[in-house]
Order: structure tokens, then C-alpha cells, then sequence
């Protein structure tokens, strides 16, 4: 079997965290502090909050950013849930917009027709889906344009630029997260990141309690701290990103020679942006995705689905008031499906991939 993904452990992640073991601190401390300042250096961001999760790293970004109660938040429909329920977790109300039909990431022309049509929004939460940046020049003008808080879901684009500048830089605030799968781990855990002091102020204190002074909580905060083990296997992944990064990008660059089944559309990306092939997705023609994911289960190729449905056609949210249709979304999840790009595949299993694929027939 072929799979998805495989996070890449060496000796130095396994090192790393028995020397924390052995040190006796394995909660928050020294080691975390180390990997949010080698994180903002590795963005040129002025601050990182390291947390448990992307999840609760984007709810403390928009927290922190002053999205609370009420305000409506504007984003994608095609997205891992986190980017939606994050912003139900700050008691705001998630409105959508439509994505762009090359890079599936959320389209500025849609969002310049949510904006006139409904005033009230306050925030923007876009999503660097696959490992690609967003359209950032007319992201930035529509940001400018109507005053909103910009926050950067960049869970899938550790590592991306959009003109020379790294993703989760552009916005507020920004979340990663390092979930096993992701271009780099620390297990389980998040950052928030950011050039604003007071968001980062915001963001250290309510992922610990509210907590500045011990046991004196100025604010009503969680328990969202990451731990010195998680940053101590996220320092070592740290140094390695850009080798993984150019890993993916190198198995990208061959399936893009060598995939040629007229069945299939290759990724579009943007000349403007650095592609991190978070996922390599192809989008399948004439109604055979479903087809093709039998086809490489039978061939033992392992694959993705992302994602089958729209966030708000979600059965959890089959109470909420959101318009459930996206013309553009709703036919691209339909048609896409990730085959393995990660950095552990062989140049065996590459061509084994793309052979595969090319004999993938109606
Ligand atoms: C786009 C996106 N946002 C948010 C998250 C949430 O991250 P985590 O699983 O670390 O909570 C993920 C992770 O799958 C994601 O892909």
C-alpha cells in the first residue's frame, strides 16, 4: 500500500523528546518558547503563539483579533470543518463565499459580491488550501477596501509564499497547525502567528487561563497550551521543512511530466505563489472520481477525498440558516482527488503512482 501521507521521524525527533522526558518538564516551558521564536523567525512574523492544535490556534486568532459575539465572519465552504466551527467557537456567525474554480481556494470575486450584498461583515478567514496561496493582491485590496480582519487559515501551506512572502504573514493574525499529516509536526499542536503585539499578548494569555501572574486570570481562557515534548519534535521538523517542502515540490514536478490520462487535469498553480503540494489533487473528468478512488484502492495506491461536501451542507449544521449552495463548490468536490505527493514516497512508488494512474480507463 501506497499511503497519503507519512510523517517523517528521524533519530533527532526521538532524541529531542527524551531529552525532555529526562529533563522532567514536559508541560509548557523553555522548549516551547524556542520553537514559536524559530517558527516567527522561519515566517519573518514578529510573533508566535504556540498552541494544542490548529483548531484551537484559529479560535484564539480570531479571539484575539476581536471577532467575538455576533460578528460575521466571512470564508470558504470548501475546507476542513476546523476553519468554520473555529468561528462558531468565537461566538461569531460564518457566512460563505464561493471559490475560485482553478485553485479551489476561495474566490475574490465572490467575496467582493458577499461583501455588497450583506454590509455587516468584520472578518475575512481565508484557507491556503492544498499548500497554495490565496490570490493575496486582490485579498489585500478587498481587505483594505471594506476594513476587515484578515485571518489566515494556513493549516496546509506551512512554508507557501504568495510574491516571495510566506503565508500567515499577510493577514492579523494566522493559524498553522502540525497534525501528523501536515508538511511538518509536532503530533498534535498549533501556532498562532502574528505582526500585532497586542494579539499576541491576547493569544498568550487566553490559550493559558487568562493567565499572566500565576493564578491571577485577568481573562476568562483555556487550557490550549501546546507541550515541550510537541515543540521538541516541532524543532527538529522546523530545520527539515524546507527539504520537505522541496521534496513535494519535486514529486509534483514528475506527476506533472508524467501523469498524462487525458481523464485527468493536472493541479492548477499560480506563477505568482509557491506551491508547498500539501495535497497533489487532481480533478477527475466526465463523473469518474469515484470510479478512479476504486480503482487505486484496488491497486493499492492510497488516496484523498477533499473534501466530499460542502462545510455547510455538514449535518451538524443542518439547523444553521446558511445558504447551502455554491455552484462552483459543489461541482469541483465532486471531481477532485489527492494521490500521494509526501516526501517519504520513493522514486518506486512514484512511478508505480503514475503508471497506475495512466492506465486508469472509463
Ligand atoms: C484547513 C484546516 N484548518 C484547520 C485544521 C485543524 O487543525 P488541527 O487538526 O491541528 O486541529 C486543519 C487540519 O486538518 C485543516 O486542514
Amino acid at each position: 500500500m501506497i499511503y497519503i501521507s507519512k510523517p517523517l521521524i528521524g533519530q533527532e525527533e526521538i532524541d529531542a523528546v527524551i531529552n525532555v522526558i529526562k529533563s522532567g518538564a514536559l508541560a509548557s516551558g523553555s522548549v516551547v518558547t524556542e520553537f514559536e521564536n524559530e517558527f516567527s523567525n522561519y515566517l519573518k512574523a514578529s510573533y508566535a503563539v504556540a498552541t494544542s492544535s490548529g483548531t484551537t490556534a484559529l479560535e484564539i486568532a480570531l479571539k484575539a483579533s476581536g471577532i467575538g459575539k455576533g460578528d460575521k465572519v466571512l470564508t470558504t465552504p470548501f475546507s476542513f470543518i476546523a476553519s468554520t466551527n473555529a468561528i462558531l467557537y468565537a461566538g461569531a456567525n460564518p457566512v460563505f463565499a464561493d471559490i475560485d474554480e482553478k485553485t479551489y481556494n476561495i474566490s475574490a470575486d465572490s467575496i467582493e459580491k458577499a461583501l455588497i450584498s450583506e454590509s455587516d461583515i468584520k472578518a475575512l478567514l481565508i484557507v491556503h488550501l492544498y499548500g497554495q496561496s490565496c490570490d493575496m493582491d486582490k485579498i489585500l485590496e478587498i481587505t483594505k477596501k471594506y476594513n476587515l480582519v484578515l485571518i489566515e487559515d494556513c493549516a496546509q501551506a506551512h512554508g507557501a509564499e504568495w510574491k516571495g512572502k510566506k503565508a500567515g504573514t499577510f493577514g492579523d493574525a494566522a493559524a498553522f497547525s502540525f497534525y501528523p499529516t501536515k508538511n511538518m509536526t509536532t503530533s498534535e499542536g498549533g501556532m498562532v502567528v502574528t505582526n500585532k503585539s497586542e494579539i499576541a499578548s491576547t493569544a498568550k494569555l487566553l490559550i493559558n487561563h487568562g493567565m499572566e501572574t500565576r493564578y491571577y486570570h485577568q481573562r476568562i481562557g483555556y487550557n490550549y497550551r501546546m507541550t515541550n515534548i510537541s515543540a521538541a519534535i516541532g524543532l527538529c521538523q522546523l530545520k527539515k521543512l524546507d527539504l520537505f517542502n522541496t521534496t513535494r515540490r519535486k514529486n509534483a514536478a514528475f506527476f506533472d511530466t508524467n501523469i498524462t490520462n487525458p481523464k485527468l487535469v493536472l493541479p492548477y498553480t499560480s506563477l505568482d505563489g509557491k506551491h508547498v503540494y500539501h495535497q497533489y489533487t487532481l480533478k477527475v473528468k466526465d463523473g469518474l472520481r469515484n470510479k478512479l478512488a476504486d480503482y487505486l484502492h484496488k491497486h493499492e495506491v492510497g488516496y484523498g477525498i477533499y473534501y466530499p461536501l460542502s462545510i455547510p451542507q455538514q449535518h451538524c449544521y443542518r439547523n444553521f440558516d446558511f445558504n447551502k449552495n455554491y455552484p462552483v463548490t459543489d461541482r469541483i468536490k465532486e471531481e477532485v482527488l489527492s494521490i500521494p505527493v509526501h516526501p517519504a514516497l520513493t522514486v518506486d512508488e512514484k512511478e508505480t503512482i503514475v503508471k497506475v494512474l495512466n492506465g486508469f480507463q472509463e
